[in-house]
């Protein structure tokens, strides 16, 4: 896209921004207004303000000798549960192609699983709950790694459990690479970014105590934490910069936007490459999803900063329940160092998608929350009941309808589907939803449909909400392909 190639308005806007910031107008909201208390501005970069964001450690889980090895246990100081110690566990690095063998030892106070999320793996590597395994004891993990290049991630899944575990710390990325995206010649290295997103009491951050409130709309906190850090900053050179960025949070729903006004040029999301890129105001991310960004830094001054927000939204039913989801939060601010890289214009075709064909049978999932619980078509999750068969290979619709005043992102294990419709506040279906989904935003009151084939594995896979609390209440089917 021409705007990241050459300057542009946006880049203009976000010179105009930081130039209005630097002279203490704050303008743009709290991220910019941050320069104003940095003192004169003529004296160069300031050091961050936030804490600086880490990258989480690699580990690869193809081609070598002996599995990967993930320890899930208790972190002796903090209160935490990490994946080897560390917060977000390590990013699992695998290509197409490869043999992927990690070996999950538990070593936490209680029973656990581990799920790729995103992953398009055989039944008995998909960490469902009935796989739980006992403290102390390990699980083998073997899949070929069947799927295009995508940014995944993974979690712990046992029933009843899964939310105080990721809340404690238990997660991490799981990047896939492939020759499609390689030849796209994309941000890498230093300049590419994973961000974790999760909002936390920065008093207890990883404490997990849920209250009555919490139960019902999942833990909604004020604080933005990024990789594990509260108040997360990063450090960038005048570049392009591939940010991929995972809704990690209980039940938290962000509105991505830039103080600056800059778009978002959005790449890809749950399953990979988008067709082309495409350039939004905003984005909404649901709990589960995922979002790939290309953000273009060749512009701003030495010192200029930028806010990645969750930008304010109001949902009728929402406000009415007085729900603490649409609060505005500062996420991530960018900082423009010392240093630059040559800028390439993004190609105008990333990817091809084919769209599934039309459905030989429709179903429609109600969702709903009341005092009876968080449930699917009246269902709560029972381990061993089936919910529903579906046949290898045959396109399905499916109609998701929720009938509450919560937003449920709906997730599926086993497959990926296309969203072809929305009806609601929102209206339509959003470019950056386009390509291959794995989880989807159902805001109040809306509907939404999507195309989904199995056509890989047989076996029973969970369709549930990915708000942590609903899943852990029981909000979750079985589907048997
Ligand atoms: Cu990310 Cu079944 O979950
Ligand atoms: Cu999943
Ligand atoms: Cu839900």
């Amino acid at each position: 896209m021409g705007r990241f190639g050459k300057a542009q308005p946006t880049r203009r806007d976000f010179l105009q921004a930081a130039a209005a910031a630097a002279a203490g107008l704050g303008v743009g909201g709290g991220g910019l207004a941050l320069i104003s208390s940095c003192g004169d501005p003529g004296t160069g970069p300031e050091p961050p303000q936030r804490g600086s964001m880490p990258q989480p450690l690699s580990l690869g889980i193809g081609g070598a000798a002996v599995a990967a090895r993930l320890e899930a246990g208790a972190a002796t100081d903090s209160g935490r549960w990490l994946f080897n110690g560390v917060m977000p566990g390590p990013t699992l690095h695998g290509r197409r192609g490869e043999l992927a063998r990690i070996t999950l030892q538990n070593n936490l106070p209680e029973s656990t699983i581990v799920h790729w999320h995103g992953a398009l793996v055989p039944e008995h590597a998909d960490g469902h709950p009935r796989f739980a395994i006992g403290p102390g004891a390990s699980y083998q993990y073997e899949f070929p790694i069947v799927q295009r290049a995508a940014t995944l991630w993974y979690h712990p899944h046992p029933h009843h459990r899964t939310a105080g575990q990721v809340h404690r710390g238990l997660a991490g990325f799981f990047t896939i690479r492939d020759d499609e995206e390689d030849a796209l010649r994309l941000p890498t290295g230093e300049r590419e970014i994973l961000v974790m997103l999760q909002d936390r009491d920065l008093g207890i951050p990883f404490a997990y105590a849920p209250t009555t409130a919490d139960h019902e709309s999942g833990m909604l906190r004020g604080t933005p934490f990024g990789n594990g850090v509260a108040l997360p900053g990063l450090a960038v050179t005048g570049a392009s910069y591939r940010i991929r960025v995972l809704n990690a949070s209980h039940a938290r729903v962000y509105r991505l936007g830039l103080s600056n006004g800059m778009p978002l040029s959005v790449i890809g999301n749950d399953g990979g490459l988008l067709p082309s890129p495409v350039e939004v105001e905003d984005a909404w991310l649901g709990v589960g999803e995922r979002l790939d960004l290309v953000l273009d830094f060749s512009g701003a001054q030495l010192g200029a900063r930028a806010m990645l927000k969750s930008l304010p939204f109001t949902v009728p039913a929402l406000a009415k329940a007085g729900s603490p989801q649409g609060l505005e939060l500062d996420l991530l601010e960018f900082q423009r160092v010392a240093g630059s890289a040559p800028v390439t214009a993004l190609p105008p075709i990333l990817s091809s998608v084919n769209p599934l064909g039309s459905p030989a049978r429709e179903r429609t999932f109600t969702l709903s929350s009341e005092v009876a619980g968080h449930r699917i078509n009246r269902l709560s999750f029972e381990m061993e009941r089936i919910d529903l068969q579906v046949r290898m290979g045959e396109v399905e619709q499916w109609e998701f309808i929720n009938n509450s005043v919560l937003p449920h992102p709906v997730h599926l294990h086993g497959t990926h589907f296309q969203v072809t419709g929305r009806t609601g506040v929102r209206g339509g279906v959003f470019p950056y939803e386009g390509g291959w989904k794995d989880t989807v935003l159902v805001m109040p009151f809306e509907t939404v449909r999507v195309l989904v084939r199995f056509d890989r594995y047989q076996g029973i896979f969970p369709l549930h909400c990915h708000n942590l609390q609903h899943e852990d209440m029981g909000m979750m089917l079985n589907v048997q392909v």
